[in-house]
């Protein structure tokens, strides 16, 4: 399918801001959003959820990409993330791994609830990968 002209950064960011209010976080309190496009302009979001086991949480980065695939998204070009952080929340280390393996070259713009964001490409913050090329 055509490539179709890509939603703004802005848009993105409300996109993901909007998910980070559903967060279920009743256990750290810490809420966050997540959104990510793919090629053919879709957008898809998510939000942490925890469980009171705590190793079950699933981060918001994971819900939305998990989402994307179950609803047969295209390559995903933007990955959103957004925290109430001075310093700018990155994805946790399993969510770089699956990040990784599902979107290599995208693109991640962290962002704050206050107008703070950064752009940066998950090679920066996850080098030397591991992935189905070892196997
Ligand atoms: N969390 C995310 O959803 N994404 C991140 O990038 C960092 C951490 C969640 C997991 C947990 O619900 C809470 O934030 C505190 O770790």
């Amino acid at each position: 399918m055509a490539r179709v002209p890509s939603t703004s950064e802005t848009c993105l960011i409300e996109a993901a801001l909007r998910a980070r209010e559903n967060a279920h976080a009743p256990f750290s309190r810490f809420r966050v959003g997540a959104a990510l496009e793919d090629e053919q302009g879709r957008i898809f979001s998510g939000c942490n959820i925890e469980n009171a086991t705590y190793g079950l949480t699933v981060c918001a980065e994971r819900v939305a990409l998990f989402k994307a695939i179950s609803e047969g998204a295209a390559a995903i070009t933007r990955v959103v993330v957004v925290a109430d952080t001075h310093i700018l929340t990155p994805p946790c280390g399993a969510c770089r791994q699956i990040l990784w393996e599902f979107c290599p070259g995208a693109t991640l713009i962290l962002a704050n609830l206050h107008g703070r964001r950064e752009t940066i490409s998950l090679n920066d913050i996850f080098p030397r990968p591991f992935d189905s090329s070892f196997l």
